[in-house]
C-alpha cells in the first residue's frame, strides 16, 4: 500500500493487461486493472482509493438497487505515438456530474476529489491506454446510494468511483436512425438534462424496437407533441441545412453534451454558422425533400462525431447524401480528434497532459 496525494493506493498483484487484444477492441467490455473509489458519509467524502478492479460487495436493500438513485460520466484518455496520454475538458464532467448529482438528490463532488482521483488512476494503468486511431481508453465515473433503506428518500451514503475501459470505436458505421413518435426520453422539470442511469433505462425497449426494424438507435422527440428533436439514445444531434449547423438547446430536456459544445466551439472557430433551436422533424424532412439536408450527425463522447446514413420516419426511410461530401462536419471531426490528441493547437485549452 502507497500513499499519493493523499491517495491510498493497492496495486495488483498479477496485471491482466497481457489478455487483452488492442488490435480488436470492442467498446466497453474490458476494463483496467485498477479502480477508483471515495465513499460518502456522516455529511462528507472520505478517503480515496485506488484498488484493483474486483467486483463489489453490496447488501440486497442497497438504495440504487431500488429506486435507481445513481449518476454517471463519461470520458475519454488517449496516447499519442510518443506516449503522452490526455484527456480533454475534465472539468465540465466534474460540473455535470455535480448538476446531475443536485438534480438526484445526491451529494456534489469536488473537482480535486474527481480529477486528481482519475489522474493518478490513469498514472497507474497508463499501459491499458490505446495508441491506436480510433481507440481510447473510455472512462466512466459514477455515483450511487447504498443506505440499506427500503423507504423512499435520498440516502445519506453514496460511492463514487472510476472504472477504465480500452475500447474501440462504439460504433463501426455511419447510423439509420428511427424517428421515435411513441416513447419520450424526457419532460420539462424532469431528469433529462441529468446523467442519470434511469433515463437509458428507459431508452432500452424503444431502442431495441428500432434495432429488431434494422436501425442502430432511436431519435428522441420531444414529450409534448413528437414533433421537436431532442437527442439519440447515445449522443447529441446536429443538422446541416443549407450550410447551417442546427442543434437542439441543451439543459432541460437534453444532455449538455461535451462532444457538442466542444464540436459547436469548432464549428464557430471555422467560421461556420450554427443555429442552437429547436428543430422539427418536419423541417428535417422537408430539407430533405428539396435537396438542403447536407448533413446529419451524433455527438458524444463514446461516439465523437457519428455520421448519420439513414433516417426512419413514419414508415420511410430517409437516405442523405454519402458521407465523404459531408465537408464541414468531417473537418470538425478531424480538428476535435487532434486537439484530444495534443497535436496541433488547443486554443481553449482544452486538453489535460497527464
Ligand atoms: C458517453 O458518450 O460517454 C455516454 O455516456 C453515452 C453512452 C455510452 C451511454
Amino acid at each position: 500500500m502507497t500513499d499519493t496525494n493523499n491517495i491510498s493506493i493497492k496495486r495488483v498483484e498479477k496485471s491482466r493487461l497481457e489478455n487483452l487484444d488492442f488490435e480488436n477492441l470492442s467498446f466497453g467490455r474490458d476494463f483496467a486493472d485498477h479502480l477508483f473509489v471515495c465513499k460518502y458519509s456522516n455529511g462528507k467524502w472520505g478517503e480515496s482509493r485506488i484498488e484493483p478492479y474486483a467486483n463489489i460487495s453490496m447488501a440486497p436493500s442497497i438504495a440504487v438497487l431500488h429506486y435507481g438513485q445513481t449518476i454517471f460520466e463519461g470520458m475519454k484518455a488517449q496516447k499519442n505515438d510518443d506516449g503522452d496520454i490526455f484527456i480533454f475538458r475534465p472539468e465540465k464532467n466534474v460540473e455535470r456530474m455535480n448538476k446531475s448529482a443536485v438534480r438526484l438528490g445526491m451529494p456534489e463532488i469536488s473537482e480535486e476529489i474527481f480529477v486528481e482521483g482519475l489522474k493518478e488512476l490513469l498514472k497507474i494503468d497508463r499501459e491499458w491506454v490505446p495508441n491506436k486511431t480510433g481507440s481510447s481508453l473510455y472512462i466512466r465515473p459514477f455515483m450511487f446510494a447504498i443506505d440499506e433503506y427500503i423507504g423512499v428518500r435520498s440516502s445519506d451514503e453514496y460511492i463514487f468511483m472510476i472504472i477504465t475501459s480500452p475500447v474501440g470505436s462504439y460504433y463501426s458505421e455511419p447510423l439509420r436512425v428511427k424517428v421515435e413518435t411513441e416513447y419520450i426520453r424526457a419532460a420539462e422539470g424532469g431528469v433529462g438534462f441529468a446523467k442519470a442511469a434511469g433515463n437509458y433505462a428507459g431508452s432500452l425497449l424503444p431502442a431495441k424496437k428500432a434495432m429488431d426494424e434494422g436501425y442502430h438507435q432511436i431519435i428522441w422527440t420531444d414529450a409534448k407533441e413528437h414533433k421537436y428533436i431532442e437527442e439519440s439514445g447515445t449522443m447529441n444531434l446536429m443538422f446541416i441545412i443549407d450550410g447551417i449547423i442546427i442543434t437542439p438547446p441543451a439543459g432541460n430536456t437534453i444532455l449538455d453534451g461535451v462532444t457538442r459544445d466542444s464540436a459547436l466551439t469548432i464549428a464557430k472557430d471555422l467560421g461556420y454558422k450554427v443555429e442552437e433551436r429547436r428543430i422539427s422533424i418536419d423541417e428535417v424532412i422537408e430539407a430533405h425533400g428539396n435537396g438542403t439536408l447536407e448533413d446529419a450527425f451524433g455527438t458524444g463522447t463514446a461516439v465523437t462525431i457519428t455520421h448519420i446514413k439513414t433516417i426512419g420516419f413514419n414508415g420511410t426511410d430517409y437516405e442523405l447524401p454519402a458521407i465523404d461530401t459531408r465537408e464541414k462536419s468531417l473537418k470538425m471531426l478531424s480538428q476535435l480528434e487532434a486537439i484530444k490528441l495534443g497535436k496541433g493547437e488547443d486554443p481553449h485549452n482544452w486538453v489535460v497532459k497527464i
